[in-house]
């Protein structure tokens, strides 16, 4: 089969397409023949080697498909089944084997791109919202890269929530897309001093929480943007990572919480996963959640993928088709 490898770290140049054996389930697994694979910041990680991982590897965490074959022990899933997961490597290729416990049925309302789309970023926005801060009617959240994958789904979770939205983007046609997403109030981040706009827009306030996926540039001056006992939930590192950290700042600047979530320990177990993964599908499937899979390419094209998400030249969605 063609799959998608890391032999060294490095630049998207490092991406080979290749041709490799189609993987075998074991016992609790299942094999999918992979439809769509989502493309997620995460992978940039891995392929960098900021997130390591022994080489050579199939990058991908993300796919959806169809069971085409279960290992001994498989009660979750049978052969024919429509399924979707995350956080599991090797998405980038025609098969992945999958631990059967860790696929989601899909609708069959919702297309196999859709549920490749939803699995990491709308889990991701939904558990934020959900679980790590649990936003409310009345809170004020700000909302970093809002156009992005992760935050167009955040944008529009917060506000069927109840919050008020601040969102920061780089560009006039970034800002377009976060404020039809439902966003409030839209800081070109890139021209302005995010700060100064928050303490302007909140009468000097400040916001609830921050949901914060840029890490280096935006992580010193969004602390500054919370209220006393505010959430600083930092969820990624766009930018690069955050420099190491001196707690007693987050009793100076108002007894401050800090979190650094992962998907992974918000989905432990299978009926968690399910709740998710259902939520994200039926908003989706009814119209509530809308999806923005901004680009497609093919599983060759893995490399130019990662160029644009790198480059900040998406918003929303980036899929894979084999
Ligand atoms: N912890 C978790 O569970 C979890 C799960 C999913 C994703 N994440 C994180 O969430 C973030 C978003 O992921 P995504 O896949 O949806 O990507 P994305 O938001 O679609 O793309 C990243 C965006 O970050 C912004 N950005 C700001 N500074 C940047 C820089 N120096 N280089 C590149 N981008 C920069 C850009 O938006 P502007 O041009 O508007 O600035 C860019 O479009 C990532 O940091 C990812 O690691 C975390």
């Amino acid at each position: 089969m063609k799959a998608v490898r890391v032999h060294q770290y490095g630049g998207p140049e490092v991406l080979t397409y290749e041709d490799i054996p189609v993987p075998e389930p074991k016992a609790g697994e299942a094999r999918v023949k992979i439809e769509a694979s989502g493309i997620n910041y995460i992978d940039i990680y891995q392929r960098t080697g900021l997130y390591p991982l022994k080489t050579p590897f199939t990058l991908g965490t993300e796919g959806a498909g169809t069971v085409d074959a279960v290992g001994p022990d498989v009660t979750e899933v049978k052969k024919g089944d429509r399924v979707a997961y995350a956080s599991i490597p090797g998405s980038y290729a025609e098969y992945a084997v999958v631990p059967a416990g860790r696929l989601v049925p899909v609708p069959p309302n919702i297309d196999a791109k859709s549920a490749a789309a939803l699995m990491l970023q709308g889990m991701t926005a939904h558990y934020l919202t959900h679980s790590t801060y649990t936003l409310k009617k009345g809170d004020t959240a700000l909302i970093h890269a809002a156009a992005g994958g992760v935050g167009l789904l955040l944008v529009q979770i917060a506000k069927q929530r109840g919050a008020t939205v601040i969102g920061t983007v780089s560009t006039e046609a970034k800002a377009s897309l976060a404020r039809e997403a439902g966003a409030d109030h839209l800081i070109l981040y890139t021209q302005s001093d995010f700060l100064a706009e928050v303490k302007k827009i909140t009468d000097g306030r400040g916001v609830n929480v921050v949901y914060d996926s840029v890490g280096q540039t935006t992580f010193d001056k969004s602390l500054d943007c919370l209220r006393p006992r505010g959430y600083m939930v930092l969820f990624g590192q766009s930018s690069g990572p955050v420099s190491p950290f001196e707690p007693g700042k987050l009793a100076s600047k108002g007894s401050l919480f800090l979190t650094r979530p992962s998907l992974a320990h918000y989905t432990l177990d299978r009926a968690e996963l399910l709740e998710r993964a259902n939520d994200v599908f039926n908003w989706t499937a009814s119209g509530k959640l809308k999806l923005r899979i901004d680009k497609t390419l093919t599983l060759n094209e893995a490399a130019e993928a990662h160029r644009q998400l790198e480059g900040r030249k998406t918003t929303g969605k980036v899929i894979l088709l084999p």
